[in-house]
């Protein structure tokens, strides 16, 4: 039987890699709320305070290197034909660990877009020179190419990310809190449609009530859990 295999990833998959998630992140940035630098509002108030805080979290991911957990996920790609990476990540680490075909549902830390005309383009440099940047075709105010709060998601990504979950037999979700919607829609969408749910998370989350195997471990120990789980009992069923 040729197992249809979806996962769902979250910044937990990051963390091992120095990259801090949102929930119980630190540092610099604790004293802003979330809503003060990923919103639209906060970009039309003050794009050069939301800019500076992505310029840090862009020089951070660069500096970072895939984790085990990436590249476990990438050696899956290669193990099943029928499999499916969706990440809620902008950190592009899924590529950087040979993943070939990732659906981003909330973009691209690394995208630049134009606010005023239809420029969109990777960059990646960190850190920028001006913050914040211009468009090098009509001089307007680039903002980075993610998803804020309030914004809709990119609808082929959705699309695509639901087609995936519907048909798949396994759905397994790694390292997210599962607050964010609709993401954390999509494993919930899998198991009505039949499929097996694994979750890899060091803490139990909203979405846990709904798994038939929960992996209380790290993303690097989990996930390896969770396709030794996957090669012995699932696919033979
Ligand atoms: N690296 C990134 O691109 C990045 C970083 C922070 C936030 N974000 C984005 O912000 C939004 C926040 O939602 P979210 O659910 O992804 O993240 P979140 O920050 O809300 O939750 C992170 C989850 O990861 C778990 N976790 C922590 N360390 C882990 C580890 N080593 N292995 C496995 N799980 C671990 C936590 O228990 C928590 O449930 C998403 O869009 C997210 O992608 C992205
Ligand atoms: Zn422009």
């Amino acid at each position: 039987m040729r197992l249809r295999i979806a996962v769902l990833t979250g910044a937990g998959i990051s963390a091992e890699s120095g990259i801090p998630t949102f929930r119980g992140a630190g540092g610099l940035w604790e004293r802003y709320k979330l809503e003060e630098l990923a919103s639209p509002e906060a970009f039309r108030r003050d794009p050069k305070l939301v800019w500076e805080w992505y310029d840090y979290r862009r020089l951070k991911i660069k500096e970072a290197e895939p984790n085990r957990g990436h590249r476990l996920l990438a050696s899956m790609e290669e193990e099943f034909p029928n499999f499916t990476l969706i990440t809620q990540n902008v950190d592009g680490l899924h590529q950087r660990a040979g993943s070939k075909r990732v659906i981003e549902l909330h973009g691209n830390i690394w995208k630049l877009r134009c606010t005023r005309c239809t420029y969109e383009d990777f960059n990646y440099e960190a850190p920028l020179k001006v913050l914040p940047p211009a468009c090098p075709s009509c001089g307007g105010l680039l903002r980075p190419g993610v998803v804020w709060f309030g914004e809709s998601l990119p609808i082929d990504a959705l699309e695509e990310a639901y087609r995936a979950a519907k048909a798949s037999d396994v759905f397994l979700v790694v390292g997210t809190s599962g607050m964010v919607y609709p993401a954390a829609q999509l494993p919930i969408e899998a198991k009505e449609r039949g499929a097996y749910l694994i979750e890899v998370n060091p803490e139990e989350t909203p979405l846990s009530p709904y798994m038939d195997t929960c992996i209380r471990e790290k993303a690097s120990v989990g996930v390896e859990k969770a396709l030794e789980l996957i090669r012995s009992h699932l696919q033979r069923a």
